[in-house]
């Protein structure tokens, strides 16, 4: 049995690891900040890193490695044909997932590209809680569509749900009939809802969506790069699970399903890597032919035998529960503070990643001058932090007259790796908020001067209004 353990009396999550190997950063002042951010075209993507003290950019390819993990890269096994590495991963990998069919790709989008080009094209619909941008653009750039049904409510930042993240079952079966059962590529559930706000997915959910994709002879898959996250979530939130534990939760999430995409880049706790599962030989069998074509053979796809190496053991690691624990608590610390401070955020607070609600953060920026990429700044200018707009840069349209169409809400994503910050990192950013929210009312918006035709979060280049 899982037994968490409790430090009675203790109230402080300590980070259940020391630290061998630093990597250094440099201190930085605010007068440096504002002429880095002025050259950088107030666009965050364009700094170097070592103008960057806190990266809350991504939790993706950002996780530290343990030391067994570094000590299974120099053992890695760089054959090209049947590397020990990839068997090791491979076992783990069909061990988690109970799927038989293991294809390594190098990072996640590999694997939705080979999976969505075959089973999409024109007049096919893909149907999810909610499609990360990835995911989508393959989806679409095959001739396909892509329908997010998040349950209702979920992106409103003040709703309270102990799983934000379902999938609504009474339009997945509204589609389903409308679309035709047989025009339906997948139904893909992300775990966590990543692009909702890290919000989880509840094992119920999952199981009513099985039965309605079993009934309709539809394919159900899940994009389960934060899986072990979304086990914490079920473990702690639904009933029934309080005693089994989080791999054991994982395991029958997967068991529901025919076949699973991942990005190891999050819950793999490695810098690179994917995979893609499938229980079914004859889909396996065809995109194994895309797999040679286009990421490498079959033992090691887009991979190095290292790599695989130390996936294998990073997918083992994440379900220990004291990592877990802490990893789950620091991400609620930084949110219980920033809410506490009236920061408005999306709630509950999610696994990876804390959102702030900026069109609340700054009422006064009107979202045509982008109040998100005005809190992405100032996090920059008085703290050293860069964090992501995840609002009207990113997802904003333009009408036929070019006015903006903007994005439903207007959020700054702080991601947080896994293993490299520590609590006074955290307890740094809080502050940070702090002075952000003394003159709030002085930060004005920004106009685009300069944007490519797609992805223009990327590459934009901004001017302070
Ligand atoms: N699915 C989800 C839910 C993701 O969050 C990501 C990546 C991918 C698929 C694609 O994986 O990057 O390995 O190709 N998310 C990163 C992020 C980029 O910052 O949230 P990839």
């Amino acid at each position: 049995m899982h037994v968490i353990k409790n430090n009675m009396h203790h109230k402080t999550i300590i980070e259940p690891f020391r630290i061998k190997s630093i990597e250094q950063f440099k201190l930085s002042t605010i007068e440096e900040r504002t002429e880095y951010l002025k050259e950088a075209h107030y666009n965050p993507f364009l700094l170097t890193s070592d103008q960057v003290m806190i990266d809350l950019l991504t939790d993706s390819g950002t996780s530290a490695m343990s030391v067994d993990q570094w000590a299974g890269i120099i053992k890695g096994d760089e054959a090209y044909a049947g590397s020990r590495s990839w068997r090791k991963m491979q076992e783990v990998v069909q061990g988690l997932t109970g799927f038989e069919y293991i294809l390594p790709t190098h990072q996640g989008r590999a694997a939705e590209r080979i999976i969505y080009s075959l089973l999409g094209g024109k007049g096919k619909t893909f149907i999810s809680n909610t499609h990360f941008d990835t995911t989508r653009a393959n989806i679409e750039f095959s001739g396909a569509e892509a329908i997010d049904i998040p349950i209702e409510h979920a992106t409103e930042t003040d709703w309270i749900h102990p799983f934000k993240g379902n999938l609504d079952t009474e339009k997945l079966k509204a589609l389903i009939k409308d679309k035709g059962a047989s025009n339906i590529g997948a139904v893909i559930l992300t775990v966590t809802n990543n692009s909702g706000g890290g919000q989880p997915v509840s094992m119920a959910n999952a199981r009513e969506i099985r039965s309605i994709c079993k009934e309709n002879n539809v394919l159900f898959l899940l994009d389960c790069c934060r899986i072990a996250e979304n086990s914490y979530f079920i473990h702690h939130r639904e009933e029934g699970y309080e005693d089994k534990s989080y791999k054991s939760i994982a395991q029958e999430m997967f068991s529901l399903c025919d076949g699973a995409v991942m990005s190891a880049k999050k819950d793999a706790l490695v810098n690179m890597g994917g995979f893609l599962a499938l229980k079914d030989k004859a889909l396996a069998d065809e995109c194994t032919n895309i797999l040679i074509i286009t990421e490498g053979f079959t033992t090691y796809g887009g991979l190095s035998g290292r790599d695989m190496e130390a996936i294998a053991i990073g997918l083992e690691e994440v379900f220990d529960a004291d990592y877990l624990t802490y990893r789950m608590k620091s991400t609620a610390f930084l949110g219980d503070h920033l809410s506490a401070m009236g920061v408005p955020l999306m709630l509950p607070i999610g696994g990876h990643a804390v959102y702030i609600d900026a069109k609340l953060f700054y009422p006064h920026i009107p979202v045509d001058q982008y109040p998100g990429q005005a809190l992405v700044c100032e996090l920059y200018k008085e703290g050293g932090i860069r964090s992501v707009e995840i609002g009207s840069v990113m997802f904003g349209k333009y009408d036929e007259k070019g006015k903006l169409v903007p994005a439903s809400m207007e959020l700054v994503r702080l991601a947080i790796p896994r293993r490299v910050y520590t609590q006074s990192h955290i307890q740094f950013v809080i502050e940070t908020f702090g002075f952000l929210l003394e003159d709030r009312e002085a930060v004005r918006g920004y106009e685009i001067i300069q944007e490519p035709k797609f992805l223009r979060h990327f590459t934009a280049k901004f001017k302070p209004v």
